[in-house]
């Protein structure tokens, strides 16, 4: 009786995730944004799909269910659809747009597309509500009586199920409703994005004042319970990594290192792809400052063999993945039959929340299904579990958790730099010379950057050579060289990016800068095409 007690014990989600929100997720656009805002108050919150069961959004013990938006029309024939019992596992309920309208559909209530779509902002007006009178609604208590809200839908809620009443109006519609005996409440607005004002005193009031949630997911309570669980699962076993010198994986095997010390054995490659010392730079950091057990392994001359000739961007990408498999499953076997005697038992991976939520939710009504791509691509055949300690954060979680376990502020600031690393940022042939070039350029614009105190401002500040020979004048001589490309971009999240307005004295200080240092480069432009239409990387 005892052992499976302590089994079932085992099996639940750690303390500081019970009693979370679990969002469904309709295939919103903002879903992952109210995980987050959840998440701002310390309220675990995880992101499943609309169809789990009743038992799978049992597991999280949640003190609270939200019902995310959706780009469907809940009278649509296919529109996505939750087990009618959430609205009786006797937890509140919060719907937001598409899920105010599923939940008005689902006990009784009726939608219909509306004269005038909703878009942007809007005021919803406290004062008009129903039988329960403005100010009390446990939702919006505290709220002045109107309030600057953010709308996103083609749909309104026309007739009201059975016990809801309105809380709330825009002009056009009914904007909040309630039943406060089921603890069923639902907003046609956006209350997670920051243009809705008071959004999170919404949100706030869903947490506290109606679930009655208890804020303690903390990076303190996350480490704790995650060195705890990695020290169970891994038992006795030995851990191998691929560290990438980023924070994602950087952070991970921190973590498994703090729950079983040196049984972790770190994998950090040369691919000749890296920036001017980083090779060294990282392996010294990992090893002397973090004291991670790590080998380096300098495969530069493998990867460049194999590129050689390679113009295609696509085709590079594949070789330099292949490659970096090979090399890490040689090395990962070599110690399982040599010094680790077949002991290896776990991978980590950096795996981060936005890929799980990625791969499993329901992104609209056709509910397409991504597949799940791991860190650095590894292959899915090895003979090792997966240890995955980052699978519930966020990237601005996985820093603050970094800082929390004393990383080097140049690890958690440090701009993204893609797998493939130089190969996307050198358009054609990759040779040992223009690598070089390359290198040699990239470290004149970061060193500016930092210097004009721009580096942790921007996402990423770097430079692109390109195979466009120009003429230039050196001396009394005249040049032919190459075209260093700089970009620096600003992003939140990387889906969309701006081109940096750097002052005139950087620019210049930089072009100057590569043009006299940098061999063989005659010409310095600076790239101002954001994304979309253009990417970040070149290639
Ligand atoms: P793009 O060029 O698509 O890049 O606008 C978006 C962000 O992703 C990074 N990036 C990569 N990261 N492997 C990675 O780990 C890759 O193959 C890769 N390609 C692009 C890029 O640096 C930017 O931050």
């Amino acid at each position: 009786m005892a052992s499976g007690a302590k089994m079932q014990e085992e099996k639940r989600k750690p303390n500081s995730e019970r009693g979370g929100v679990v969002v469904l997720d309709f295939g919103g656009q903002y879903t992952q944004l109210i995980a987050r805002r959840v998440r701002e108050q310390q309220v675990f919150s995880a992101v499943l799909p609309c169809t789990s069961t009743i038992a799978e959004i049992r597991r999280y013990e949640p003190s609270g269910l939200i019902l995310s938006g959706g780009p469907s029309s809940a009278y649509d024939a296919d529109a996505p659809t939750c087990d009618h019992a959430v609205l009786a596992m006797g937890v509140p309920v919060l719907g937001i747009c598409y899920g105010m309208h599923w939940i008005a559909r689902t006990l009784g209530g009726k939608v219909e597309k509306a004269g005038r779509r909703e878009y942007g902002s809007a005021l919803l007006n406290l004062a008009n509500g129903g039988a329960a009178g403005y100010g009390e609604s446990e939702l919006f208590a505290g709220l002045p009586k109107s309030v600057r809200i953010w709308n996103s839908h083609g749909d309104h809620v026309v007739a009201l199920p059975v016990g809801f009443h309105a809380t709330g109006h825009t002009e056009n519609a009914v904007a909040a409703t309630e039943d406060p005996v089921r603890k069923i409440y639902a907003v046609e607005f956006h209350p997670e994005v920051k243009h809705t004002d008071q959004g999170t005193e919404i949100l706030r009031n869903f947490l506290f004042r109606v679930c009655k949630a208890e804020p303690k997911w903390s990076g303190a309570a996350f480490i704790e319970e995650t060195t705890e669980a990695i020290r169970k699962k891994a038992g006795t076993g030995r851990v191998i990594c691929a560290l990438s010198g980023g924070v994602d994986s950087t952070v991970a095997a921190v973590l498994v290192h703090r729950a079983i010390g040196e049984r972790l054995t770190n994998i950090f490659v040369n691919t000749g792809l890296l920036r001017k010392n980083e090779f060294e730079d990282t392996l010294e950091m990992l090893r002397d400052r973090l004291g991670l057990v790590v080998i380096g392994v300098d495969a530069s001359d493998r990867f460049l063999k194999h590129l050689a000739g390679i113009t295609d961007p696509e085709r590079k990408r594949k070789i330099i993945g292949n490659e970096f498999i090979s090399v890490f499953a040689e090395q990962a076997l070599a110690l399982q039959h040599g010094e680790a005697h077949g002991e290896i038992e776990y991978l980590v991976q950096g795996t981060l929340y936005p890929d799980v939520i990625e791969s499993v939710s329901v992104k609209g009504p056709s509910a397409t299904i991504k597949s799940h791509h791991n860190v650095g691509g590894l292959p899915e055949n090895m003979p090792f579990g997966l240890i995955e300690p980052l699978r519930d954060l966020f990237k601005d979680e996985v820093r603050r958790i970094g800082r929390e376990l004393g990383l080097p502020a140049e690890i958690l600031l440090k701009h993204p730099f893609p797998g493939p690393g130089l190969a996307v940022r050198l358009l054609g042939e990759i040779t040992h010379e223009h690598l070089v070039t390359l290198r040699e350029a990239d470290a004149v614009v970061v060193e500016e950057i930092r210097r004009a105190g721009l580096y942790d401002k921007v996402w990423q500040a770097f430079a692109v050579l390109l195979p466009v020979r120009s003429v230039g004048v050196m001396g009394d001589g005249r040049t032919y060289g190459l075209t260093v490309a700089v970009r620096v971009v600003e992003s939140e999240d990387a889906m969309t990016a701006d081109w940096v307005r750097l002052p005139g004295e950087v620019l210049e200080r930089i072009s100057t800068r590569i043009v006299n240092e940098v061999p063989g480069v005659t010409r310095v432009v600076y790239d101002i095409s954001s994304k979309p239409p253009s990417t970040i990387e070149w290639e």
